[in-house]
């Protein structure tokens, strides 16, 4: 097993052994040290870096307990019938409709020690940096969802919001948007949406497709809403 140590926990370990090795210049073995109250000797290539290895800058800015605890994914959402045949990918235009463009890229980052609720960057351009896919009662519905309520979100681009954040009043006062509501299935990429209503309650949220405008929304009841929505799931593929 490899574990990177920083320089200066490198550090640490050394500085004693330099110490007592000047001295005592015999073979200084771990028995007679740990007999004296001193930790042991370090392996012999403990902590020392492969040629060309520089931990990453994410995974010093996090100080992350395992690097395998970080992942970033980039790629495109792809919509599926629960039958799974695809419908199409959201795409890189105003509402993120599933077809009629150029398909949205995006990037999420996740972390298996941080179990919350992710936001997803999108990271084509047609939009203002940095724009997240979230939830939005743009134009539109209430935004409070449940069980017996036809209402429902916007899946659309919004402005980051913090995780588990009630809607709150996009730039121009007109919407309530949320941002961190995502969480993936790191097996098999699917993502599902957690809507947080204005009193703080966490309905159950399901992904709908409105066939006629082939847009993406989030409700709280299948059956109370409209007849051309469709439940649908969400994955991330490249
Ligand atoms: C999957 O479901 C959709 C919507 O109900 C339907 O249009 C499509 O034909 C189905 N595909 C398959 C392969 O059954
Ligand atoms: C949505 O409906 C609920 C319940 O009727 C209400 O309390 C809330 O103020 C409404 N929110 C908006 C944004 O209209
Ligand atoms: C917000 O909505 C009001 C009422 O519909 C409208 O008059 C106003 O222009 C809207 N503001 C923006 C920035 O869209
Ligand atoms: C979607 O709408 C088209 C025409 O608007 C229709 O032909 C098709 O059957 C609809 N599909 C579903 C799954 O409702
Ligand atoms: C449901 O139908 C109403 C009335 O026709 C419409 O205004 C609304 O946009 C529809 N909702 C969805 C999710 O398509």
């Amino acid at each position: 097993m490899f574990f990177p140590l920083s320089l200066h926990t490198l550090c640490l370990f050394l500085v004693p052994f330099t110490v007592l090795s000047n001295a005592s210049p015999t073979k200084d073995t771990n028995g007679y040290r740990l007999a004296r109250g001193l930790p042991p000797l370090p392996p012999r290539d403990f902590g020392r870096n492969k040629p060309g290895y520089e931990p990453t800058p994410v995974l010093r800015a996090r100080a992350s307990p395992s690097p395998s605890s970080v992942a970033r994914f980039s790629g495109r959402l792809q919509v599926r019938f629960n039958n799974g045949s695809t419908i199409g990918y959201v795409q890189d235009q105003s509402g993120l409709p599933v077809s009629g463009g150029s398909d949205l890229q995006i990037s999420i980052t996740t972390s298996s020690t941080r179990k919350e609720q992710l936001n997803i960057v999108a990271t084509t351009t047609n939009f203002p940096s940095p724009s997240f896919v979230g939830a939005s009662s743009q134009g539109f519905g209430n935004a409070t969802i449940g069980t017996g309520s036809s209402n429902f979100v916007h899946v659309s681009i919004v402005q980051k919001t913090d995780v588990l954040s009630k809607p709150i009043k996009s730039g121009n006062g007109n919407t309530s948007v949320e941002s961190a509501i995502w969480t993936v299935d790191l097996s098999t990429k699917e993502l599902t949406a957690q809507y947080v209503n204005q009193d703080g309650s966490l309905p159950t949220t399901f992904l709908i497709y409105d066939n006629a405008t082939t847009n993406l929304y989030l409700t709280g009841d299948t059956t109370a809403s409209n007849t051309s929505i469709t439940p649908v799931k969400l994955f991330l593929v490249n």
